[in-house]
């Protein structure tokens, strides 16, 4: 297992529309391991295969999210099946470190898609867990967060994190 190094939200396979995964195989499972052990370290609470470089319809997220636990699970193929209500909540993501915004999400959501055992599984989530899901389910069909804004605020937002960069590069 290894800690991968996460893309920024400007490298072009952040805007890519991930690919549906095909084979569950050792390489998937080696895979997903990393990209828990790279969202453990960050740390988040969720993670896009495609932010890592990979753009595959897989990502991790932690369904412990509003508890004290960590329980970070693989889900592969993901869909959105209904969603529910609407609420404006406060949202980062590892590929724009240190940049929130508020986003509308629905407040409830159920999800279907296949575990690493190619077992079908479901999730019903509210609160945190939905807006993370909705999130990470955004970045398989290359959505940053920031694109719900008005071009205003994402031009400040992405000014001030192209900045950062320069900064980190001096
Ligand atoms: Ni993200």
């Amino acid at each position: 297992m290894a800690v991968r190094s996460i893309k920024n939200c400007f490298d072009p396979v952040l805007r890519k529309q991930c690919e549906v995964v095909k084979n569950i195989d050792g390489e998937l499972v080696a895979l997903s391991e990393d990209m828990i052990e790279t969202t453990l370290a960050a740390p988040g609470i969720g993670l896009a295969a495609n932010q890592i470089g990979i753009p595959w319809r897989i990502f991790v997220v932690n369904l412990g999210v509003e508890t004290e636990k960590d329980n970070l699970i693989t889900l592969i193929n993901p869909e959105i099946t209904a969603m529910e209500g609407s609420e404006l909540g406060e949202e980062g993501c590892l590929s724009i470190p240190d940049v929130v915004a508020k986003v509308k999400r629905a407040t409830q959501i159920e999800l279907k898609a296949v575990d690493l055992n190619g077992k079908d599984v479901r999730y019903e989530a509210s609160g945190l867990l939905a807006r993370a899901l909705q999130h990470e389910m955004d970045h398989l069909n290359g959505i940053l967060f920031w694109d719900s804004l008005g071009k205003i605020k994402r031009d400040i937002l992405k000014r001030k994190f192209k900045k950062k960069i320069k900064e980190q590069s001096e």
